[in-house]
């Protein structure tokens, strides 16, 4: 493996020397420690930051995961950020923009790690990033002020770089991996900041542009879930099971439930790959 000494510190600099983006990134925090870069980037929101402001922290102390969970964040070794959008789509396309910004999101994680490693990821709905049967990466997208003209939402990611697999908590172990782990080598994190950062630009400008029907046919080739049999947690502590049958117009995951053979939509849940 490279030695930590053979890669680039992350800084500012050093990522925006690498920086192909119009906006996205053009203002960039970089944190020695934080509790979440999602709240930090949030509360620049509310102080007026610009859109395509990101924060990016070294460690977090809180780092916050979907359905309330944590994110485990050691320092010095992954990529946490968190991005601020501030140009959303107008309001009778907004619902469903913003139901397909985590799925996007995951898309860019994915497609980040394909052009800076031999990896074939894939997608786990709605937007966990998998080599393999472990978790690589993860989003979480947060909102405030949807409705006024103080607006925002923060797309939230976590990529799990160069961590070795032997440090993750023990509940994790069997479940998640890293970059490094998986390649046999450690992966250049400013590098990989700034391919991620334009993948996230150029892919937020097409769904801006109002194409989610290409985003949807994308999505859908690099989605494992799809054809899967699955159980799905429902926030309120249900529990699904059936056959993923494809994501609908709005990102949403359609499943034919077993035993009854009814089609139904999940618009937000934990889903667990069966076969
Ligand atoms: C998941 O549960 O899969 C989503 C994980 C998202 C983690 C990232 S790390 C950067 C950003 N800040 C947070 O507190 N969470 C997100």
């Amino acid at each position: 493996m490279a030695d930590a000494a053979d890669l680039p510190p992350l800084t500012a600099a050093a990522v925006q020397a690498l920086l192909r983006t119009r906006s996205v990134g053009r203002v960039l925090h970089v944190l020695p420690q934080v509790d979440s870069t999602n709240r930090a980037a949030l509360d620049l929101a509310q102080a007026g930051a610009p859109d395509g402001t990101v924060v990016v922290a070294e460690e977090q102390t809180a780092g916050r995961g979907r359905l309330g969970r944590s994110w485990h964040s050691p320092p010095g070794e992954n990529l946490y950020c968190s991005i601020l959008l501030r140009r959303l789509a107008p309001p009778e396309r907004l619902a469903n923009w913003l139901s397909w910004i985590p799925l996007v999101s995951g898309l860019a994680v994915l497609r980040t790690v394909e052009s800076l490693t031999t990896l074939q990821p894939s997608l786990k709905w709605p937007n966990d990033v998998f080599v393999g049967s472990r978790k690589v990466g993860g989003v979480l997208c947060e909102s405030s002020g949807i409705g006024t003209p103080a607006a925002a939402v923060v797309v939230g990611l976590g990529v799990n770089v160069n961590v070795s697999r032997e440090t993750f908590p023990l509940e994790l172990q069997a479940i998640a991996t890293s970059l490094a782990a998986e390649t046999g080598h450690r992966i250049d994190r400013v590098a990989l900041l700034a391919e991620l950062l334009r993948e996230i630009e150029t892919r937020f400008e097409f769904l801006l542009s109002d194409r989610p029907a290409l985003v949807r046919d994308e999505y859908s080739r690099v989605c494992a879930t799809i054809g899967r049999q699955v159980l799905v947690r429902l926030a309120t502590g249900e529990t699904l099971q059936g056959l993923a049958d494809s994501i609908d117009a709005d990102g949403g995951l359609r499943l034919i439930q077993e035993g009854s053979g009814q089609l139904m939509t999940v618009r937000a849940g934990d889903v667990v790959h069966l076969r």
